[in-house]
């Protein structure tokens, strides 16, 4: 069984990243500068957005917070928007979900220039991505193909069953796995599959993104399965300073022993996401999705 080590591979990435970013610097050219708004004290948001501008210093992006109270309301939100739509030196940005429920999100999500959408959840990235068209593309999803490709995990003819259909991971993973360039046979699974049991069984490449903590069990995962997991649940924990702790959608101890790969929870999937957005911000400061 091979761990595939997310936080390795992530800091590689951030190093790529920072190298192109000192070259951009050294040549006179603009400081990729990214954007984030954060609406409330969700401790979970907080926590990401912290991290995103903590990555974006490591690189050497300019970073930006915009912080709102719960009770904004969505013209203030999507005036906003606008306003970073029209700034020319934000190069992408993102609003952090969930928002209040006063607020659309879908609403907010669409108001995004699609050519700053650096969370790929605009329905015009969204729709690039299906037909294969040059895109923004979620992070979660990127970072699990990119940890793919980078322990050379085959993927071409084999069965890939992705338990969840959540606009920002389950869906669009599914769309990624099946392109030309992954050629896998792709099965999303949901709350109404029948016989899920069996049906992971049969995967090669199984991914649980579900949000239930160890939903996974050992009956459920093939001999010589690659095991991807995406849940990050925080769970109340007094072993740890913060006093949670995260926990992931498969039951480690009992899956690890079947796998030839497997993703630990933290440090797996988890930082792929976090330097996915760096790599988005970069696509976005260059130009090259849009032209
Ligand atoms: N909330 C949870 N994950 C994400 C994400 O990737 N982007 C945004 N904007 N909000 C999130």
């Amino acid at each position: 069984m091979i761990l595939i080590d997310g936080k390795k591979v992530a800091a590689e990435m951030k190093e790529e990243i920072a190298a192109k970013v000192k070259e951009l610097k050294e040549r006179g050219e603009k400081t990729p500068h990214l954007a984030a708004v954060l609406v409330g004290h969700d401790g979970g948001s907080e926590t990401y957005v912290a991290y995103k501008i903590k990555d974006c210093e490591a690189v050497g992006y300019k970073s930006s917070l915009i912080r709102y109270e719960d009770d904004v309301t969505e013209e203030e939100l999507l005036a906003k928007v606008q306003e970073l739509n029209e700034d020319d030196d934000i190069d992408g940005f993102i609003v952090q979900l969930p928002l209040p429920a006063h607020i659309s999100e879908q609403k907010v999500i669409e108001a995004i220039d699609p050519k700053k959408d650096v969370d790929g959840f605009h329905p015009e990235n969204v729709g690039r991505m299906v037909i294969g068209l040059p895109s923004f593309v979620s992070a979660t999803p990127f970072g699990i193909v990119e940890l793919l490709k980078r322990y050379n995990i085959e993927t071409s003819g084999k069965n890939c069953v992705i338990v969840g259909r959540s606009n920002i991971v389950g869906r669009p993973l599914s769309v990624l796995m099946s392109q030309k360039a992954i050629n896998a046979t792709v099965t999303v699974a949901h709350s109404r599959t029948k016989n899920l049991e069996e049906l992971c069984k049969s995967a090669d490449i199984l991914v649980a993104a579900i949000g239930v903590p160890e939903f996974v069990k050992g009956n459920m995962v093939k001999e010589g399965a690659v095991v991807i997991d995406v849940g990050t649940t925080r769970v109340k924990s007094d072993q740890t300073k913060s006093g949670w702790k995260l926990k992931g959608d498969v039951l480690f101890d009992e899956v690890a022993p079947k796998c030839s790969f497997i993703t630990p929870v933290p440090g797996g999937v988890g930082p792929m996401t976090r330097v996915s957005l760096l790599h988005n911000t970069l696509l976005a400061a260059s130009g090259e999705i849009y032209g």
